[in-house]
Order: structure tokens, then C-alpha cells, then sequence
């Protein structure tokens, strides 16, 4: 797989969801699946997706002992997704025990990525809350360097970090970036944004687009032009 957009289907039901999917006719973008959609229709939605032929990311932020989220992997692995996720704040013994679990008795296995720190989390949060000490940016790295230790294939993050986390991690390393948005559109509860185009230059592997596309008039044209810009790097 190389580089992508994945489109955040944040729909609170399968109908809505295959509506937007139906207006794509034979073009099959990658898409992500997220907690909302999963809770509300099950693993059935995984299947019906895959069977019209997308790549999926199921976005599940896994964190749990090691034992529980290996088992837990092992059931999602059975849903043939591209790609699936954890928190790194679970720690390595809990990324390996992941690793295990997603891997099929054929050796085969989705991509299996590690949220860092959220974007959420405030660097006074983090020191406050959380307990966890120094920068934010820190943390990240760190978290993700661990990631990449126990074997994962990259990190989600945002699009702001992506070139440290290539360096320390190596190029291999995948980074899978939210927070995009057109030069021209609305920026929602987004804070810190790139364009596609920006995205690509600092050498993301996939962007993760939500409402730059669910929410266009024309979301069939807003997802061409996001490919066009992330993978040309056009209109900087
Ligand atoms: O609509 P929008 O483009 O903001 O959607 C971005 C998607 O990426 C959403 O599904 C959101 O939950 C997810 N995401 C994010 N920021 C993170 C991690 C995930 O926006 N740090």
C-alpha cells in the first residue's frame, strides 16, 4: 500500500454511510471506520463495507492489558480490515501482545498503527492530569519510538509531527495524519491544519479526511481533489 487519503465515515448509521458511499459509483476509496459507526451497527458494518471492495481502517483505539487487547485482535483480525489501531499509552508489552493477536495463522496481518498522544491533550493536561512530565512533543516521540520498537507500522499523528517522527523512526515508518483541510475550507474544531498538499510535502503516508469531503457539495469532486493535491503536492 502507498500513499492514500482515507475517508473518516463519522455516520451514525449504516444507511447514511452507504448513501455517501453509493454517490462514489465504481470508485472504492479507502475508508475509516471509527467508534460511532462501529458501536452503532457492529462488525456487520466491516463486512458490508469490505464486500463493496474499500480498503478499511478500523479505528478502535485499543487499551487494555496485554492479554485482553492480544484476544481482542485476534477476533478483529478474522474482519479482514487494511489497517487498525491502539493507544501506545498501553505500553510495549501491550503493542507486542497486539501484534500477536492481529497476526492470522497465516502470517498475515492488517497495518497495525499506535495513537501517540491525542490531540486533545494539552500540554498542561498531560503535565496536570496525566502526570506526565516535559513537553508534549516528547512524549510523542517517545511514544512513538516505542511503537516502533515493539514492531508496529506506524503512528497516527498530527501532520506537524510527521517529519520528526520519520526521522526518528525511519522512513518506513508510516504516519497517518488528521487534520487537513482545503486552503479555501471551513477548519470545524480542527486547530492545527494542512492542506493536502502540505501533507504531502512533509511526507505523511496517509491523511485521514473527514468533513472536507463528507460535508462538500460534491464530496465525489472534494475526494478527487484531495487525491490530486496530496499525491501531485499541487496547490501548496
Ligand atoms: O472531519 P475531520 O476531517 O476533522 O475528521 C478527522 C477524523 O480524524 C475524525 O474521524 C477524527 O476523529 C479523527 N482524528 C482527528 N485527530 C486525531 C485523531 C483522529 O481528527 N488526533
Amino acid at each position: 500500500m502507498g500513499r492514500d487519503v482515507i475517508v473518516a465515515c463519522d455516520f451514525p448509521t449504516a444507511e447514511e454511510t452507504f448513501a455517501f458511499l453509493d454517490k462514489f459509483g465504481g470508485r472504492k476509496p479507502f475508508v475509516k471506520i471509527g467508534m460511532e459507526l462501529y458501536y452503532a451497527q457492529g462488525p456487520e458494518i466491516v463486512r458490508a463495507i469490505k464486500e463493496r471492495g474499500h480498503k478499511i481502517f478500523l479505528d478502535l483505539k485499543l487499551h487494555d492489558i496485554p492479554n485482553t487487547v492480544k484476544r481482542a485482535m485476534s477476533v478483529l483480525s478474522r474482519l479482514d480490515v487494511d489497517m487498525t489501531n491502539l493507544h501506545a499509552g498501553g505500553g510495549s508489552a501491550m503493542m507486542e501482545a497486539a501484534l500477536e493477536g492481529l497476526t492470522r495463522p497465516d502470517g498475515t496481518r492488517p497495518l497495525l498503527i499506535a495513537v501517540t498522544m491525542l490531540t486533545s491533550i494539552s500540554q498542561q493536561t498531560m503535565n496536570g492530569e496525566l502526570g506526565i512530565g516535559g513537553e508534549i512533543q516528547d512524549t510523542v516521540m517517545s511514544y512513538a519510538k516505542n511503537a516502533a520498537g515493539a514492531g508496529l507500522d506506524g503512528v497516527v499523528c498530527s501532520p506537524l509531527e510527521a517529519q520528526a517522527v520519520h526521522s526518528a523512526c525511519g522512513d518506513k515508518f508510516l504516519t497517518v495524519t488528521p487534520g487537513v483541510r482545503f486552503a479555501d475550507s471551513e477548519r470545524g474544531d480542527q486547530q492545527r491544519v494542512m492542506t493536502p498538499a502540505q501533507a504531502n510535502a512533509i511526507g505523511s503516508d496517509y491523511i485521514v479526511v473527514g468533513r472536507p469531503i463528507t460535508a462538500a457539495d460534491d464530496p465525489v469532486a472534494a475526494y478527487e481533489r484531495c487525491i490530486q493535491e496530496f499525491t501531485t503536492g499541487g496547490n501548496l
